[in-house]
């Protein structure tokens, strides 16, 4: 079976609670909570519990602007002054300029306002060049999806920032379409113009300035121009399943899926997140047909790494591959997507990249080198902008 099943089970702890079918899209209720002060006696407890609240409201805040240590539990954050990397103080030349794509469910409106504000607000301009989409598929077509539609457009009036895909049904079996079409629409820029492309979940939490100020880091030294060469940067895991093209573009069967094959392991950029160099987004859009990417969630993070091992092994006419079972046994050549073998740099960026604390098999706790943190509520994501050691990252208005 692919892939390991630990590596994807959802979390219990999951704030997205997510890939579930939008069947039913919860609105915000607003409690009438007025209508329920029925008795004088009631009216006189809520107020003095209003009151009692905000008092502590008032300790809580003045404790957060006259501490360093943000009230919260010992083993989210770990940070010491000596840990504090020189990086931190080495704005880049250039501003690092992304095109970043963020995975939604298309009714996942809170989620996206809670990006808008913690994430993207504000990102101090000389050492970030944003341009960013949520991603959502097509809400289903009944009256819940019709709601969900008109909210998108009135969200769109007013942000102009999320790029609805009409093709594909807002399913978890299409998340990997949905993907195709954020490197369409990253790579439909010339390479020259941007560095990197960023894929995020809506509940990433990512820090652009201390991820542009580490890449020399990254880069060991080595001079790496994205623009011109490929690259991925994440948290990889490994893998051995390859995908073959089988089904159509415009398929409306969401149960179909591209042929997998088993071959030498690779390393994909698992759940968290990726980034792709400008240049291996290009190299990506060039093959024709398109590279398979009607595959099935959660492999979806396989087939990118798959991509990239593939356009480097498919070349190479010693590996012995197998059909999955179902396959009667022949001798196996996967045709190569392009003429010439690619490489890829991989950067596995295990420092930068991990799930919140707790949650996922790649969790660890936040510091200074924590630039793409998965599995964060909406409220923490709050929470950590506003730790004193990120001040200065996000320009406060
Ligand atoms: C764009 O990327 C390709 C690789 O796909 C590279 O050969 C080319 O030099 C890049 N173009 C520019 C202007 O950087």
């Amino acid at each position: 079976m692919y892939p390991p099943s630990s590596q994807y089970s959802l979390l219990p702890t999951d704030p997205e609670e997510a890939e579930s079918p939008i069947d039913v899209i919860p609105q915000p209720k607003r409690q009438p909570w007025v209508n329920s002060l029925r008795t004088r006696r009631f009216a006189f407890l809520t107020a003095g519990s209003l009151a009692l609240l905000l008092v502590a409201g008032l300790y809580w805040s003045y404790v957060f602007r006259h501490s360093v240590v943000f009230p919260s539990p010992d083993s989210t954050f770990a940070f010491s002054q000596d840990s504090r990397p020189s990086w931190v103080n080495t704005p880049p030349s250039e501003p690092l300029v992304l095109r970043i794509a963020v995975m939604t469910r298309v009714d996942g409106f809170e989620r996206r306002n809670a990006i808008r504000e913690a994430v993207f607000r504000g990102v101090r301009k000389e050492d970030v060049s944003i341009e960013y989409r949520f991603f959502v598929g097509a809400p289903p077509d009944n009256v819940k999806g019709k709601e969900v539609r008109k909210l998108i457009e009135e969200e769109n009036e007013k942000f102009n920032d999320v790029h609805l895909v009409e093709e594909i049904r807002d399913i978890p079996e299409r998340l990997s379409e949905k993907r195709y079409a954020a490197l369409k629409w990253a790579g439909s820029v010339s390479n020259a113009s941007y560095d990197y492309f960023l894929t995020m979940d809506s509940d990433t939490f990512v820090r652009f300035v201390p991820l542009a100020r580490r890449l020399p880091e990254l880069y060991e030294g080595k001079k790496v121009n994205p623009r011109e060469e490929p690259v991925l940067i994440g948290r990889m895991s490994m893998h051995l399943t390859y995908f073959i093209t089988r089904v159509p573009d415009g398929n409306e069967d969401p149960g179909e899926e591209d042929e997998v094959i088993k071959g030498p392991w690779f390393q994909y950029p698992a759940g968290i997140g990726y980034m792709l160099s400008s240049a291996l987004v290009k190299i990506f859009l060039s093959t024709d047909p398109p590279l398979p990417h009607h595959i099935h969630y959660p492999s979806d993070d396989v087939m990118i790494g798959a991509w990239i091992a593939a356009l480097r092994v498919f070349h190479d006419e010693t590996i012995e591959w197998q059909f999955g079972s179902d396959h009667p046994p022949e001798v196996l050549r996967p045709k190569p997507f392009l003429p010439n073998p690619v490489e890829t740099l991989i950067i596995d960026d295990v420092h930068g990249w991990h799930d919140f604390p707790g949650r996922g098999d790649h969790d660890a706790p936040i510091s200074w080198d924590s630039v793409c943190t998965h599995h964060v509520t909406v409220d923490e994501m709050k929470e950590i902008r506003r730790r004193l050691e990120f001040l200065g990252e996000w320009k406060v208005e």
